[in-house]
């Protein structure tokens, strides 16, 4: 276990490429332990990259990642499933094993990565969709899913191996507002309890400054700005403040 007071994740002078294409350019920044970060961003600059760098998904041509105080750069398979155990993922397009009921898909790395009892695992299974809404659709096939529903069912994927660090990819998109803002209330909840970082990539700026202790503002793969909303707002980068600024 990492000392107290370490943040948990940090990007030091993270640069990656693909091709000659400079996707994140001397990019810095911590995470402190128990913070929600928001990223936002105009589409494509480089937030999902940005978080597939923290589970060790690319690999940066610079830089270091560090999750809790150890640089994941340069780990092997083996080290990296040991840092990722720590950490729940919902992809953007909440990759969920399609030939499998969402139990299973649910019931998989709780099986593989815990040696938690049948029952345990059958009553985290139904607490964790019934948080995302999802209780009475346990048994159906993704496919029978719609978009929302898929969304909130990767984030219980993520959310049920209880990770130190939750890293959601948009965990709103597709969403009705009411759906939207439950979704929200969910990562309130497990910031609340004070254990979980949260890192959201997110284009939801009303969600963003409910749920966000900070701000990061990608451009271009720079980071522009990361800060409290309020001082965001009040930023000399236009952008930065057109982004963080609540618009109906
Ligand atoms: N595996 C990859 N191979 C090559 N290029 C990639 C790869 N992944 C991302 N890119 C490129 O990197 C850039 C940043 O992509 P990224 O997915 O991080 O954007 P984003 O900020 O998440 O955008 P959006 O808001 O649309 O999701 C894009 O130009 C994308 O085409
Ligand atoms: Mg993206």
């Amino acid at each position: 276990m990492s000392g107290s007071g370490e943040p948990a994740v940090v990007f030091e002078s993270v640069t990656k490429r693909f091709g000659d294409r400079k996707v994140l350019d001397d990019v810095s920044f911590a995470v402190e332990t128990g913070e929600a970060l928001c990223i936002l961003g105009r589409s494509g600059t480089g937030k999902s990259v940005t978080l597939k760098l923290m589970i060790g998904l690319l690999k940066p041509e610079k830089g270091a990642v560090k999750i809790r105080g150890q640089n994941i750069v340069d780990l092997d398979e083996d080290g990296l499933s040991k840092v990722r155990r720590q950490i729940g993922f919902l992809f953007q397009s909440a990759a969920l094993f399609d030939s499998f009921s969402l139990n299973d898909n649910l019931e998989l790395p709780l099986a593989r990565m815990t040696k938690k009892s049948k029952e345990e695992i059958d009553s985290i299974i139904q607490a964790t969709l019934d948080d995302v809404g999802l209780g009475k659709d346990r048994h159906k096939m993704p496919a029978e899913l719609s978009g929302g529903m898929r969304k909130r069912a990767g984030l219980a994927r993520a959310l049920a191996l209880d990770p130190c660090i939750l890293l959601a990819d948009e965990p709103n998109s597709g969403l009705d507002r009411v759906t939207s803002s439950e979704i929200d209330d969910l990562l309130l909840g497990l910031k609340e309890k004070g254990k979980t970082t949260i890192v959201i990539v997110t284009h939801d700026v009303r969600g963003a400054r409910r749920v966000g202790d900070r701000m990061a503002v990608l451009e271009k793969g720079r980071l522009l700005a990361i800060g409290k909303a309020e001082e965001l707002e009040n930023h000399e980068n236009e952008l930065v403040r057109a982004l963080v600024s609540e618009k109906d």
